[in-house]
């Protein structure tokens, strides 16, 4: 695992885009794992401004987003397709069909997790997966727990999650209780990860990832098993 500790958000961004451009050039029909939240919106803006400079083209790139609410509309304004839409789809040439969210609608979630996953391995594994991680150290929807699951899962949102992701809702009641997310080998599976930590709220979450445990109370830690990850973190969360 590298840590780089850089200035600040806005370094943390150019650099994640940079990473990630690298990569859609070396592989025009690569497959990305992307990331919600307020972490990844930076990242997202400048490789937006790259392709208006016309330095990277998404044309053939495949996508496959960590986690979406359950149950969640695709079309609600606080659904993670809704976000990716926003903040990325909708300024670049990605093709709308190589975009996929775990589908909040599934009637059947435990049988669309394990499409998902199959889909994943279908379109050739994950070359990047881009990634944010809670204040407990979740990431994704992996939650700390006693164990965490290898696939693709349905999982209720702890309290802090839910008390984190408030500020999106009008109340903490509002904030759906479930959500789909990859599992560990879902993540660990893709070639290469970028971990992306900003802020004063993450420097605990931060600080597990300098010492040599794997700790399922901390599910970033399990990061620590995988030979290609890159922690993009800003000075704040480092120094706290
Ligand atoms: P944030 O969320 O980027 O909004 O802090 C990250 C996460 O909870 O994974």
């Amino acid at each position: 695992m590298l840590i780089r500790i850089l200035k600040d958000y806005d370094a943390v961004s150019a650099y994640a885009a940079d990473i990630i451009t690298e990569v859609v050039k070396g592989n025009p029909s690569c497959v990305l794992g992307l990331a919600t939240g307020s972490t990844p919106i930076g990242t997202y803006r400048k490789l937006i401004e790259e392709y208006r400079a016309g330095e990277v083209d998404f044309a053939q790139v495949r996508t496959y987003n960590l986690d979406e609410y359950y149950p969640m509309a695709p079309d609600h304004v606080q659904s993670y397709r809704h976000f990716m839409e926003e903040h990325l789809f909708r300024h670049i040439n990605i093709v709308s069909e190589n975009t996929h969210v775990p589908d909040g609608t599934a009637e059947n979630p435990a049988a669309m997790c394990r499409d998902y996953d199959a889909a994943i391995r279908g379109a050739g594994g994950l070359d990047l997966q881009l990634l944010g991680i809670g204040r407990n150290g979740h990431i994704g929807f992996n939650e700390p727990g006693a164990s965490l699951f290898a696939s693709t899962h349905l999982t209720p949102l702890t309290e802090n999650t839910i008390e984190a992701n408030a500020r999106f809702f009008s109340s903490p009641k509002e904030v759906p209780t479930h959500a789909v997310t990859m599992g560990m080998a879902s993540i660990l599976g893709a070639r290469k990860i970028l971990l992306l930590i900003s802020g004063k709220d993450k420097h605990e979450a931060l600080l597990r990832l300098y010492d040599d445990t794997v700790d399922p109370q901390c599910p970033a830690t399990f990061l620590k098993l995988h030979p290609d990850v890159t922690v993009l973190a800003d000075e704040e969360a480092y120094h706290g």
